[in-house]
């Protein structure tokens, strides 16, 4: 499975960069917005520190706006994917983008026949939203699961990539349920590796290790 850091922030990327870990980035304009700065500016410098796929939204809501943005966006580095909204504008674009070989990402997907239109059209990626789902009462895990089976029924190309984790559960679960990709806020990310009985694990081992080295000494 691979792990994308859904953020734009360059500290929390190069952190968890260094564990050898991150295999791509996602962003939207939310995220970006939070990071106060220039979008162009901000996603140059994420393309610079990672190497596999970095996410970047457009934001026009007509077809020929989306490509035409796209195009720009897709000259910014080679490892840019573009981010398409799940509508009938974002599908004709997707399939153009496919078209032109700009890779893409669909996102904001809520049900199996939004994933299996957006996968048709040749999303490079598609992104069922876990969390938002799971706010509704609706189960985001089951999407992630149905959509898997539905693209391997097909043999359709698309990876999904499992969005808007919340907590560690997501996480697992969306591993469990056959996500090729999770993206994860970088809030996140340290809970994945942090365990209260690896702590304590730690803790009782150097304390036994002193109480050795004092009775030694004596
Ligand atoms: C990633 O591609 C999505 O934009 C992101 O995971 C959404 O997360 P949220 O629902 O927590 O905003």
């Amino acid at each position: 499975m691979k792990l994308f850091l859904d953020t734009a922030n360059l500290e929390e990327i190069k952190r968890i960069n260094e564990l050898g870990l991150i295999d791509g980035i996602t962003t939207n304009p939310t995220i970006i917005s939070r990071e106060g700065r220039d979008f162009e500016t901000v996603i140059k410098e994420i393309c610079s520190i990672v190497e596999g796929p970095v996410s970047a939204e457009v934001i026009s809501l007509e077809a020929e706006g989306m490509v035409e943005e796209a195009e720009k966006l897709a000259k910014w580095a080679p490892n840019i994917v573009v981010k398409t909204p799940m509508t009938e504008e974002g599908l004709k674009a997707t399939h153009i983008l496919k078209q032109k070989g700009i890779k893409t990402n669909v996102t904001l997907i809520f049900s199996v026949a939004q994933g299996l239109l957006a996968a048709k059209a040749g999303a490079t990626y598609i992104s069922p939203f876990v969390g938002r789902l799971d706010d509704t009462g609706i189960d985001g895990i089951q999407l992630i699961a149905e959509l898997r089976q539905v693209l391997d029924t097909y043999g359709l190309e698309s990876e999904i990539i499992a969005a808007s984790i919340r907590n560690i559960t997501h996480f697992q679960e969306a591993a469990l349920a056959g996500a090729h990709i999770a993206t994860i806020p970088g809030t996140v990310f340290p809970k994945l590796w942090s365990h209260p009985l690896t702590d304590n694990g730690i803790k009782s081992f150097l304390s036994d290790w002193e109480a050795l080295q004092n009775k030694l000494n004596v």
